[in-house]
């Protein structure tokens, strides 16, 4: 199974030409290093970005995917300071990162609001990573596979929403990944063991493929304080399919250096 590594830019880098330095760095060492069939390397630059670094992937193996869409208009309208789908699909990306526990927690995004967005998403034509975790609260309180049934809930809200569900299926097959990141790794450099995360992935895939069989091969990725370091360890388990990375993926080598250890575990 092909991996994904994925790196979210989130509010960086300051400058289109900072922007520009690092997506240079990575087409010109992407396009010699990592064998795509074996690791799909995508980045979601600020919205600000997306057009350039779009623009300079275009030819290359890297794909581009927008951090949030719009959740009031696939298109068009008067939503001052939103990008719908349209227009993130129309600066160049493929894919867009949705329901990310910064969004949650600073634009207080909710179930709601998350079904809409997938759906001006898949409208789009769009791809979806769809993001779950719990607090350091949740998970002491050993509520982690609660949580994510909560959110996880989306999928088959959307599903029945669509009324065509097994068309819908087909589609979300292929544009549906799910990145698992725990609210209390991202940006700490605490993780959770190889095991949790495996034994959480493997929840989270059974959840997905009750909504429908289509959904039985959905990607789940971990995101939160990948690195160097540990991105071998991660690898090396068959139930993480691949990273979400943060803070790393703003250095070239280590975002390659992360996905090179993907792409040898899954050879
Ligand atoms: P981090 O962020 O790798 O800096 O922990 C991951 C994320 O928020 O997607």
């Amino acid at each position: 199974m092909q991996s994904w590594v994925i790196g979210n830019w989130k509010q960086n880098p300051a400058t289109n030409r900072d922007a520009m330095t690092l997506v240079d760095a990575l087409v010109s060492a992407a396009n010699t290093g990592i064998d795509q069939q074996k690791c799909q390397l995508m980045v979601a630059p600020s919205c600000i970005h997306l057009a350039t670094v779009s623009a300079r992937l275009q030819g290359s193996s890297l794909l581009c995917a927008a951090q949030d869409i719009s959740t009031h208009s696939p298109s068009v309208g008067a939503y001052t300071g939103d990008c719908s789908a349209e227009q993130m699909a129309d600066a160049g990306a493929s894919w867009t990162i949705l329901g990310h526990s910064e969004r949650r927690q600073y634009h207080r995004e909710c179930n709601n609001i998350l079904v809409q967005k997938m759906s001006n998403a898949l409208s789009q034509n769009l791809g979806i990573v769809l993001c779950v975790g719990e607090t350091q609260a949740q998970y002491d309180a050993k509520q982690t596979l609660a949580v994510l049934t909560e959110q996880l809930a989306v999928i088959q809200t959307l599903l029945q929403q669509a009324g065509q569900v097994a068309d819908c299926a087909e589609i979300l097959a292929k544009r549906l990944i799910v990145a698992y990141e725990p609210v209390w790794a991202i940006g700490t450099g605490k993780v959770p063991t190889v095991d949790e995360v495996s034994a959480t992935h493997e929840y989270i895939k059974q959840t997905v493929a009750s909504f429908a069989t289509p959904l039985a091969n959905v990607s789940v990725l971990y995101g939160g304080s990948v690195n160097t370091a540990n991105a071998d360890n991660f690898a090396a388990s068959p139930m993480i399919n691949g990273a979400l990375v943060g803070g790393a993926a703003l250095n070239a080598d280590s975002f390659l250096a992360i996905a090179g250890a993907f792409a040898r575990a899954k050879a």
